[in-house]
């Protein structure tokens, strides 16, 4: 090493969050994170929903540090030293003659790295937050380290701090194949059509107030593991067929398919965790209520318009078949679910706001006076509208892969001192 103490280096890059439309529920192997079955996810767009990170790494640093939106966690975890410990191991010689950087490989072993952390959404909403988070660490960790890698084998490394934050190495449509191998060198993701295959989906999230505090995704599918006979059979028999299935309907941008498959697999995935002992509930009466609502529509309609999907939460993430059908979705869900007040709409519908406009709502006023939705109308009494149910939605599409940001005013973390800015 030279310049020692002189020089610190740093990396930034942001790395989207996913959703699967083919879920991964339960592990093989609990310490590698191998997982049971296939799972088939997309990509939501960065813009809206990512992680930034900043990783920076100096002789002068005489420990490992990392500060998750402003304030400093702990990175001795297990699944932590995992990630760090297998890029340590793939990291190659690095050399910035004009800053006086020499780094050897072997020297990656006591180097000590600072790390800055953000997400672009709330971390507590149960978005995701941990796939974009790892996936992020990873990416940007490879870089700073010269590791060359490519991205599907970034995805066996990220797998490690998370299952699903493999899928995040890719935008588009993304499939995590399960893998054979007991090492896991076979268990990753792979790109199955990227961010323009499929550009007329339009994608709604609502984030649902949840009261009570959720069974985590780690421990929620290690319960269902140990307990739950369906989940044997959705492992051996549906789920192999569904992701072939699943990647037909995507290649053909067949949205019917694609719905019917979205809506079927996520109720699978809550039906497991209802045969788990103790039952896990994940979603509540507001994700229950939104899945009727939708249920009803593309009954009436004839044909799908919308597919729903909901991961170990109460959250719905709605996926229109496009721009007309979003705006008459997000017509149905202010009519259901509208907001506290005037000053509430702006925060109250966030992401791509053009959907709202496209749905001919300005103010408060256009939801007061949206008209019942036609399949419901003949309801006596009519529907309830209730406020307070949902904490506010995010209009979205499928997005791009993980990125590296270039401009210093990107970088989290202050390049003279290494601690955030
Ligand atoms: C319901 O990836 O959060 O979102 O591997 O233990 O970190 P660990 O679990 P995690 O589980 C995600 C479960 C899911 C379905 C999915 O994303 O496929």
């Amino acid at each position: 090493m030279s310049g020692e103490g002189e020089w610190i280096r740093m990396v930034t890059a942001r790395t989207p969050t996913n959703i699967a439309v083919v879920k991964y529920w339960g592990k093989r192997d609990e310490n590698l994170i191998l997982p049971i079955n296939d799972s088939i996810s997309m990509t939501l767009d960065p813009d809206h929903l990512s992680t930034t990170t900043t990783v920076s790494v100096s002789p002068s640093f005489d420990s490992d540090r990392m500060w998750l939106n402003g304030k400093e966690i702990s990175l001795s975890g297990d699944r932590f030293q995992n990630c760090l410990r297998e890029l340590r191991s793939q990291a190659s010689d690095f050399e910035d003659s004009e800053k006086g950087i020499k780094i050897e490989k072997k020297d990656w072993e006591k180097l000590h790295f600072h790390i800055a952390s953000y997400n672009n959404f709330p971390t507590a909403a149960g978005l995701a937050s941990s796939a974009a988070g790892f996936a992020c660490l990873v990416f940007a960790l490879a870089n700073l380290m010269n590791v060359k890698a490519n991205q599907s084998h970034l995805s066996a490394i990220a797998r490690q701090g998370s299952g699903s934050a493999c899928r995040s190495l890719f935008g588009g449509f993304v499939k995590w194949i399960m893998g054979k191998d007991s090492d896991g060198g076979d268990s990753v993701a792979v790109q199955l059509a990227d961010e323009n295959h499929w550009s007329d989906l339009v994608i709604i999230v609502a984030v649902v107030s949840a009261h009570q505090k959720e069974t985590s995704s780690t421990s929620g599918m290690r319960e269902t593991v140990e307990t739950s006979a369906l989940l044997q059979h959705r492992e051996k028999v549906v789920v192999p067929k569904r992701i072939i299935e699943m990647e037909k309907a995507i290649e053909a941008r067949d949205f019917a398919s694609f719905a019917k498959l979205t809506c079927a697999d996520s109720n699978q995935f809550h039906a497991v965790c209802l045969d788990t002992t103790p039952p896990i509930f994940y979603m509540n009466n507001t994700s229950h209520r939104i899945i009727s609502c939708i249920e009803k529509w593309n009954k009436a309609e004839g044909a799908p318009q919308v597919a729903y999907t909901f991961d170990a939460g109460p959250n719905a993430v709605m996926v229109a078949r496009d721009r007309k059908t979003a705006a008459l979705l997000l017509q149905r869900m202010l009519y259901y679910f509208p907001p506290q007040s005037e000053s509430d709409l702006d925060s109250y519908v966030v992401g791509d706001k053009s959907i709202l406009k496209d749905a001919g709502i300005v103010g408060i006023s256009d939801i007061e006076v949206l008209p019942v939705p036609s399949e419901v109308k003949d309801r006596v009494p009519p529907p309830p509208r209730s406020k307070g149910e949902v904490s506010y939605f995010i209009c979205t599409r499928i997005g791009r892969g993980p990125v590296l940001l270039t401009e210093d005013a990107q970088a989290l973390l202050d390049p003279n001192t290494g601690l955030p800015k």
